[in-house]
């Protein structure tokens, strides 16, 4: 009898009164660091940094679209038209090229460069014509029919890339040509190689002239 008396007072005693744990739970509730605050910061900050860079990835995929938009009719409107580009030439109209500007045309999928070189741009290609350097020697004169006019493909001949020279504030590289941004080859007003890796020279596509002021790329 006095054992089961003992093992009560034991039970009893390991019981918390109602309003003391009632107490605790209050305490502990007001010592807790709201919890889901931090978190709470760091979902509205992931969620304001997912809306911010979509406005920025929209606004630069809307960039590059309005550029892409924006210039491409004045590249086309250098190519010519549809009835002109057939059986693999195409005809070109330069009457309004201007001395030291150049434009681009396609031709059989290729672009071809096109200047109409100034006096001073001439005597530049001429006077490199016995340039021991020159990693494909040619002189200018054969790589013209009118003098004042270049006309080569627009590709590089080392791995095919289009070289840079042809849009203002363009790379021309150190000769004044243009400048191969994939590996660095350089090419002179003439479009002869000075500068590797590329091997040869600008191609010259073949052409004719239907009249002073057009030209008819292809056979
Ligand atoms: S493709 Fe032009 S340098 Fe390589």
């Amino acid at each position: 009898m006095g054992q089961k008396a003992d093992y009560a007072a034991v039970i009893a005693g390991s019981f918390e009164p109602m309003e003391e744990a009632e107490d605790r739970c209050a305490r502990r509730r007001q010592r807790r660091p709201e919890p889901h605050k931090d978190l709470k910061m760091e979902m509205d900050l992931t969620t304001e940094t997912t809306r911010r860079d979509f406005i920025y990835i929209a606004a630069g995929g809307s960039a590059v679209l309005g550029l892409g938009y924006s210039t491409w009719p004045f590249i086309d409107s250098f190519n010519p038209a549809s009835d002109t580009v057939a059986a693999g030439t195409t005809e070109v109209n330069v009457a309004e090229l201007q001395p030291g500007t150049r434009l681009t045309v396609q031709w059989r999928g290729h672009p071809v460069f096109i200047e109409r070189r100034t006096p001073e741009t001439l005597a530049l290609a001429r006077a490199d014509d016995d340039n021991p350097a020159l990693i494909d020697p040619q002189l200018d004169a054969d790589r013209v029919i009118d003098p004042e006019l270049l006309v080569v493909v627009g590709v590089c001949t080392h791995l095919g890339c289009v070289p840079l020279g042809q849009s203002s504030g363009d790379n021309q590289g150190l000769y004044g040509g243009w400048y191969c941004p994939c590996h660095g080859s350089v090419y002179d007003v003439s479009g002869r190689v000075r500068r590797g890796p590329a091997p040869k020279n600008l191609e010259i596509p073949p052409y004719q002239f239907m009249s002073p002021s057009r030209i008819r790329i292809g056979d």
